[in-house]
């Protein structure tokens, strides 16, 4: 008998990655995905099956985290073993402009599962992983954060999602459902959303290698994070389930980084030296150097000459625009129980990241540089 496993949000960065990971292993997966006017599909489109092809091993059902029968329905209809809880309006500035949207699917949204769940009474059949975060944390109140460190969420974002931590934990105590939160911190990957920082900063580094773009608008450069890969971090979900009793676990990798590092490491990854100076505002990084056999080897001859005579000029430039509300300046996890219990052991680190992310981006850039080039408008994407 094949296991079979919903996961709601299968369209985004996590889901992808997971439903190829559990078919691989054999399971039957069913994705919640949402109407959206054009394809939102496409992280997943390589698992795609006709659905007229019998023993299929991924089912894309329409859905919304808001929609309570909705999701009743289909674990109804599934009966799932595993119900992997991915959906959520997941970008924190986001949160800040979408508060109720952002505590009805993130905070709501997963009571809807549970009690899904329990009404239809599969609470001893069907395990359930809550996607947690480290955004829980916030304003930290220990250094490094793990499970028993106390809470202090700073966005709209992050109070749903203590909302959807806590209902986690109640419903595992009240019902004996097996009911686990993953709270992970920030895992980044080539298929990461663009208006994340980390993807932001590659696809950027890569247009402006390019000549596609001439420089990049940040916001809090010193704000720090933990991050790891994806590809990483969904193995952790799986074993969470696994387990022959629920709980909760961080996952990181330990080791934490300043947003400006971050951008300096990418351009180093492609041959450019940059140097950062002046303060708040009216900081900028500035090419300070090229490498030139490096530069060649990731990006190209025919781009060397252009890139030379941008030395000593501004590509990083800092938009207040960005700013948070409340801002999360640190975080650093300690999964020293997720590597004990779950003998969870990440492969990537973040230079491996790094290059994994520049090889698709530069690859991906390469297309709009040839578009350009056959005389095409390109927008830039500053957000
Ligand atoms: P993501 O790429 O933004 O994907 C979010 C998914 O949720 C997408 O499939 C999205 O659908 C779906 N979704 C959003 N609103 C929905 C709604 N109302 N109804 C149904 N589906 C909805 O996020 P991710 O990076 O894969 O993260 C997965 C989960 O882990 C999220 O819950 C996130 O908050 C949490 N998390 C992420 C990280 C991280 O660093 N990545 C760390 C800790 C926790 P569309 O594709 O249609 O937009
Ligand atoms: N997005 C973005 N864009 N962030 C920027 C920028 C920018 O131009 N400039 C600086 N930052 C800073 C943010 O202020 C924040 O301190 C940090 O970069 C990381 O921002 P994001 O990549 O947007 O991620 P996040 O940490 O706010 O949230 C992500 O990780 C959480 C786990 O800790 C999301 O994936 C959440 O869903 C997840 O829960």
């Amino acid at each position: 008998m094949r296991k079979v496993a919903l996961l709601t949000g299968v369209t985004g960065q996590d889901g992808a990655y997971l439903s190829e990971y559990l078919v691989k292993k054999g399971y039957t997966v069913h994705g919640i995905k949402r109407r959206a006017s054009s394809f939102n599909t496409n992280r997943i489109d390589h698992l795609y099956q006709d659905p007229h092809q019998e023993n299929r091993n991924l089912i894309l059902h329409y859905g919304d985290m808001t929609d309570s029968m909705n999701i009743t329905r289909i674990i109804g209809d599934i009966q799932p073993d595993e119900i992997y809880n991915l959906a959520a309006q997941s970008h924190v500035k986001v949160s800040f402009d979408t508060p109720e949207y952002t505590a009805n699917v993130d905070g709501l949204g997963t009571l809807r599962i549970l009690e899904a769940v329990r009404l239809l009474k599969l609470t001893d059949k069907t395990r359930i992983y809550q996607a947690s975060t480290s955004e829980l944390y916030g304003l930290v109140q220990e250094v490094p954060q793990k499970e028993t460190t106390p809470f202090y969420p700073r966005s709209p974002y992050a109070v749903a999602k203590l909302y959807a931590y806590w209902i986690t934990v109640n419903y595992r105590e009240a019902y004996n459902m097996f009911a686990c939160n993953g709270i992970l911190f920030n895992h980044e990957s080539p298929l990461r959303g663009e208006t994340f920082v980390t993807r932001k900063v590659t696809r950027a580094v890569a247009r402006i290698a390019l000549g596609i773009q001439n420089e990049v608008y940040m916001g809090n450069l010193s704000s720090k994070r933990d991050w790891g890969h994806a590809k990483d971090y969904i193995k952790a979900m799986y074993l969470i389930l696994q387990q022959d009793t629920p709980d909760d676990y961080v996952i990181a990798t330990g080791i934490t980084t300043t947003i400006r590092d971050f951008i300096k490491k990418t351009f180093r990854e492609i041959g450019i030296g940059i140097e950062f100076s002046g303060e708040g505002v009216n900081e900028t990084g500035k090419i300070a150097q090229i490498n030139t056999d490096l530069f060649v080897e990731k990006i190209g001859e025919p781009y060397l000459e252009a890139m030379r005579k941008r030395i000593g000029e501004a590509v990083v430039k800092v938009d207040p625009e960005y700013f948070r509300p409340t801002e999360v300046e640190l975080l650093i996890g300690d999964a020293t129980k997720a590597r004990t219990k779950l003998s969870w052991e990440p492969k990537y680190n973040l230079d491996t990241l790094i290059e994994d992310m520049m090889q698709n981006d530069v690859k991906e850039m390469k297309k709009e540089a040839y578009l350009k080039e056959a005389g095409y408008r390109i927008l830039n994407y500053f957000e």
